[in-house]
């Protein structure tokens, strides 16, 4: 069912420093950051040959990514990203096999425009997973 690896994402607790991790000692290609208000973090994108890696930073009140940097406060791997055909007949799937989908269940709109699903850590090797529609 799941497709290609499409993100891993990497809390942070300062973007900027990150962001020159990524782009100096590592030699990657990095976009400027991105502010998504409506997911409560400020983004950038690192473009690797064959995936993504994001690097997430807390934006506003109610940052989904506050209570995991709370725990570590160093930052950490947040959450991995997999591709899917269809998120719908996805979720379904999994719901009926007893698989815990966050929230509301209904496909939001993720941070490349694409519908996506977030499933519950505890069901998937204690790993939060984010199926998106590609
Ligand atoms: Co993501």
């Amino acid at each position: 069912m799941i497709g290609r690896l499409n993100h891993v994402a990497i809390a942070v607790p300062d973007l900027k420093a990150g962001l020159a991790i990524y782009a100096n000692l590592l030699g990657a290609k990095v976009s400027e950051p991105q502010a998504l208000p409506e997911h409560g973090v400020t983004v950038v994108f690192v473009e690797l040959p064959n995936t993504k890696i994001e690097l997430l930073e807390v934006l506003g009140e109610n940052s989904p990514i506050a209570p995991f940097l709370e725990r570590s406060p160093a930052g950490g791997i947040h959450h991995i990203c997999y591709e899917v055909e269809d998120v719908i007949a996805a979720r379904d799937k999994l719901l009926k096999e007893g698989a815990r989908v966050l929230g509301d269940g209904d496909p939001k709109t993720g941070a490349h425009g694409n519908p996506v699903v977030f499933l519950h850590p505890k069901d998937f090797c204690g790993t939060l997973v984010e199926l998106e529609q590609v």
